[in-house]
């Protein structure tokens, strides 16, 4: 059966839906687009295009690695469910604390199942378009939601560390990702987003 969420990349398409998910996170007093607002709202192409620069590592911060924004969608629904960030491989300070994986959930949407869902369909990309056969996913120890998604799918629990940038304790896990079945190529077919 097709799962009921898909993950899309970030498109100028799904601006009245992300829109939506911005105004879902203000409801909720959340304030992880805030310092983004202008440009959604004067520049939303713009923002589509930095995110697409990001993938191919155009333009990354000093010390950052190209990462992957997808967004997840479900039919129906009017608001991006979630948003998932697959950074193509880990430096020091991902290998500490940030991991492969960053993932959040439209405050409105928490509590369904799709946490768990949006990062099962993660680890599939991470598997098929990064060749990713290992992918390390953390979060503050006192996320309890967070580490739940991780331990349902899979995560393996490694250590604690903590946080140079909050002090917080952070959790470390590592997931296996099983073998891609083996596909034939269509004649002419391109990998565009194979990185690595
Ligand atoms: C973490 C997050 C992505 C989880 O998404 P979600 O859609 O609520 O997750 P699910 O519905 O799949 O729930 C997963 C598990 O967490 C549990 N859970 C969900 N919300 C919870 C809460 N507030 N407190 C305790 N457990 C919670 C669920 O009961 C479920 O466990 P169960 O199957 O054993 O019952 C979401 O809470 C979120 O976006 N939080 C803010 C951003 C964030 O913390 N991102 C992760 C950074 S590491």
């Amino acid at each position: 059966m097709e799962p009921s969420l898909k993950l899309v990349e970030p498109a100028f398409g799904h601006r009245k839906a992300f829109l939506a998910t911005v105004a879902d996170y203000q409801a909720a007093g959340e304030d992880r687009y805030q310092p983004l607002l202008e440009i959604f709202r004067t520049d939303f192409r713009g923002y589509v295009h930095h995110l697409r620069l990001m993938a191919r590592g155009v333009g990354l911060k000093p010390g950052w690695v190209p990462y992957t924004v997808f967004w997840s969608v479900k039919p129906g629904l009017p608001l991006v469910v979630g948003e998932l960030h697959i950074r193509h491989w880990l430096v020091p300070a991902l290998e500490k604390e940030g991991g492969h994986i960053g993932y959040t959930i439209a405050p409105s949407l928490r509590g369904k199942g799709f946490g768990t869902l949006q990062l099962a369909l993660g680890l599939q990309k991470a598997r098929a378009l990064f060749d990713l056969d290992r992918v390390l996913v953390t979060c503050d120890s006192d996320n309890v939601a967070s580490a739940r998604v991780i331990q349902k799918n899979g995560g393996v629990f490694e250590n604690e560390v903590v946080s140079d940038y909050s002090g917080k304790r952070v959790s470390r896990y590592w997931m296996e990702l099983a073998p891609q079945e083996p596909r034939t190529r269509v004649r002419g077919e391109r990998d565009e987003h194979k990185v690595r």
